[in-house]
């Protein structure tokens, strides 16, 4: 009886993780993804000697949200990632989310002669459910070993919620700053410290702009606006609510910050988002980037479906590492974001270029066949002659009369003036509200778009006109539905240039 028992067991988990197994296929090739279980928000972004450093919400024992601990990845190239051993591991507390930052002058007295102690400034929740509180952890091998340090917490308000520490040197107070949230009373609370192990309370920053939603993962970032250092702007970034109701998304606010307090250049009621789709979430930026670069990335999912999706075996994955930029439009400074330029290079990857030709009605790529993996990079100029909808469909599932059966639409309504994004018929469809047509306002000059969409497998993220507006949308598409066509409703676009790059693991 007992062998029948095992053996009946030893079917059971055969059958479903082989089963489970068939979703490799949407394993993204170009964006990071744990090898296997659970992962959420980046933490801990930084740059050290070479090496892009990803830390990240992550379970080590479960492809699902718990025994929270920092995972851990490097990267070159921002491109391909080496895994590493988990670098903060649970102990008695959960490892919430967090940022690094490099101790050059080592303030915190916990670098051993190195010169480069990497200091981890996180949560730690109690997973009781009573509180919250900051903690440290340190390196002193660039990462790959880590000691928690034993004086903590250094941060304890004794609040329930208290949480997301965001760190960065302020050159001009010669001090620590953190941006750290109280997420149901929508604010961010700023702390300044000589050391990063006591910390005095500077001012608060709240209830203004979305509040729909509890905030969580705030990060503070000086620019200089369109890249003149005589003009500089704070981009005060925070998870909340989305441009969706109901949707998780991340809000952003612009102004000035005096090392104690930050003003906002908007209205209290302006509410301005990162990204227009469902799945760009808990985005923050990248400390001590080399020559100036500003970079983030944020976590490709949506707390309302998250556990729905169909991978084994891992789930949750990172948008493409974006540079960021704060530039002047007519109605005020605003946020930019483009995929980080080593992913188009002009001489490298499998790449197809066409220029300076008419289009009409729908057709399939003639380089279809070359890009036909999903993980590629579109970039089109496209100038609208007469038409009134035109745009791309990708991972598109053809039937023998070369009608698409599935497919997912990038596309401008020049009407409404609206860049969309539409995945109602994009494949595997995870939770009710998971179908929707994503979409935000976008006013074009001289009749003309330009757009870089980023496909890997099983997301899309859209940036137009130079990276004005975002919007990043997962996607099930059946493996079969992997072509693409450019199309036109009634009327012409003139294509003034189109490049494609392969991106895919050969
Ligand atoms: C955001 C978040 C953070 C928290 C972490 C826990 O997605 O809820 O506020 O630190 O995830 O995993």
């Amino acid at each position: 009886m007992k062998k029948i028992c095992s053996l009946t067991f030893f079917l059971l988990v055969f059958i479903s993780v082989k089963g489970q197994n068939l979703n490799e296929h949407w394993r993204p090739d170009f964006h990071f993804s744990p090898e296997k279980n659970w992962t959420n928000d980046p933490n801990g972004l930084i740059f050290l000697d070479g090496e892009y450093h990803l830390f990240y919400q992550f379970n080590p024992f479960e492809n699902k949200w718990g025994h929270m601990s920092w995972g851990h990845a490097v990267s070159k190239d921002l491109i391909k990632w080496e895994h590493l051993p988990v670098a903060i591991p649970e102990d008695s507390v959960w490892i919430f989310s967090g940022s690094t930052v490099i101790d050059k002058n080592n303030s915190s007295g916990l670098d051993n002669g190195n010169g480069n102690c990497m200091v981890a400034i996180y949560t730690a929740d109690y997973h009781n459910g009573k509180k919250e509180a900051q903690y440290l952890a340190y390196s002193n091998d660039k990462g790959r070993t880590w000691e928690k340090y034993a004086g903590n917490p250094v941060l304890d308000l004794n609040a329930k919620d208290f949480r997301d520490p965001n760190v960065f040197w302020h050159e001009k107070t010669k001090q620590w700053i953190m941006s750290v949230v109280l997420p149901t009373e929508y604010k961010v609370l700023f702390y300044g410290s000589p050391n990063l192990k006591n910390w005095n309370k500077l001012e608060e920053f709240g209830n203004q702009g979305d509040v729909r939603k509890i905030w969580e993962c705030p990060s503070l970032t000086q620019f200089a606006v369109d890249g003149d250092s005589t003009k500089t702007k704070w981009l005060l970034m925070v998870s909340s609510n989305g441009p969706e109701q109901d949707f998780a998304g991340v809000q952003y606010f612009i102004g000035d910050f005096d090392g104690k307090s930050f003003k906002n250049d908007n209205t209290p009621d302006t509410k301005l988002y990162v990204d227009y789709g469902k799945d760009f979430y808990a985005s923050i930026p990248w400390n001590n980037a080399t020559q100036n670069q500003k970079l983030m990335l944020g976590w490709m999912l949506n707390w309302k479906y998250a556990e729905n999706q169909p991978t084994f075996p891992w789930k949750g994955q990172m948008s493409v590492p974006r540079q960021i930029a704060l530039k002047t439009f007519p109605e005020g400074v605003r946020l930019t974001q483009l995929p980080v330029e080593q992913f188009t290079p002009a001489d490298s990857y499998r790449f197809f270029e066409k220029k300076d030709f008419v289009h009409t009605k729908e057709k399939l790529l003639n380089g279809s066949t070359l890009f036909a993996k999903n993980a590629y990079i579109i970039e089109a100029d496209l100038t609208i002659k007469s038409s009134r909808d035109f745009g791309f469909k990708i991972a598109q599932n053809l039937n023998k009369e070369g009608k698409a059966t599935q497919e997912t639409i990038v596309g401008y309504d020049v009407k409404k003036q609206q860049l969309y994004l539409d995945r109602t018929n994009s494949g595997k469809i995870i939770s009710p509200d998971f179908a929707s047509v994503d979409k935000t306002f976008l006013k074009i000059d001289n009749k003309r778009l330009r757009l870089k969409i980023v496909v890997d497998k099983m997301s899309v993220e859209v940036f137009a006109n130079d990276g004005a507006v975002a919007i990043t949308s997962l996607i099930f598409p059946d493996p079969k539905a992997t072509a693409f066509s450019l199309f036109c409703k009634k009327g012409k676009i003139k294509v003034n240039s189109l490049k494609i790059w392969d991106l895919s693991k050969k």
